[in-house]
């Protein structure tokens, strides 16, 4: 299972990388803004400066028009910052388009703000390299997020679709255990939550009896 960072902070960014299990980074305008990065240069340079924190891993950059021409034309800007940039595009229509038009011409995609089964089918149709189904945010609002990701890992197993399950919206580190049984290509979630996976608090007491028992026998 690949480990993506959801975020745009640099500081998570690099201690994720540090840690040696980071494989890519997911933004969106939303954590761009969070960050204060604004005006299209310092947005552009931003994407430019994670994907040199985190070397060989797929760094997702969000379009924001949402008509296909606007959408072409502003991923192959993207697309040409870097060679890991891999171009996320949101689950419309023309958005369906522009994944077609960017698998062609064999630039990464990733369709994002994916809800439903069916959105995830089309996706794959049109040659996503990865879909983002949003399970916390369908916790949010009742409906079972982790059912989505079975669903979704069902219809791509039964016709061999390439497209990698990425599961986004990841609010806990049961998320990501349940995400990698299920058999989800990636995750991707906040810092915290991959941090959260370290802790068992059966480590915490051996490390301290093993530590006290050593410091015992060489005093
Ligand atoms: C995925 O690419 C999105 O950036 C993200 O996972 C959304 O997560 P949120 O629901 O916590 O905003």
């Amino acid at each position: 299972m690949k480990f993506f960072i959801d975020t745009a902070n640099l500081d998570q960014i690099v201690e994720a990388q540090n840690l040696g299990i980071l494989d890519g980074v997911t933004t969106n305008p939303s954590l761009m803004a969070k960050e204060g990065i604004t005006g299209q240069d310092n947005i552009m340079k931003h994407y430019v400066d994670i994907c040199n924190i985190a070397k060989d891993g797929d760094i997702s950059a969000e379009v924001i028009s949402t008509d296909y021409e606007g959408m072409v034309r502003e991923g192959e800007a993207l697309a040409n910052l870097h060679p890991n940039i891999v171009v996320k595009i949101p689950m419309i229509k023309d958005g369906v388009k522009a994944l077609k038009y960017f698998s062609e011409k064999g630039i990464k995609t990733n369709c994002t703000l994916i809800f439903s089964a069916g959105q995830a089918l089309l996706a794959a149709k049109a040659g996503a390299t990865y879909v983002s189904p949003f399970i916390g945010r369908l916790d949010d609002v009742s409906t079972d997020g982790l059912a989505l990701i079975e669903q979704i890992r069902t219809i791509y197993d039964n016709y061999m679709f390439d497209t990698e399950i990425l599961a986004a919206s990841v609010r806990h580190p049961m998320h990501i255990i349940e995400c990698a049984e299920i058999g989800a290509d990636v995750m991707t979630g906040p810092l915290s939550a991959i941090l959260a996976l370290l802790n068992h608090p059966l480590t915490d007491i051996g490390l301290e009896k093993f530590l006290a028992d050593y410091a015992k026998g060489n005093k």
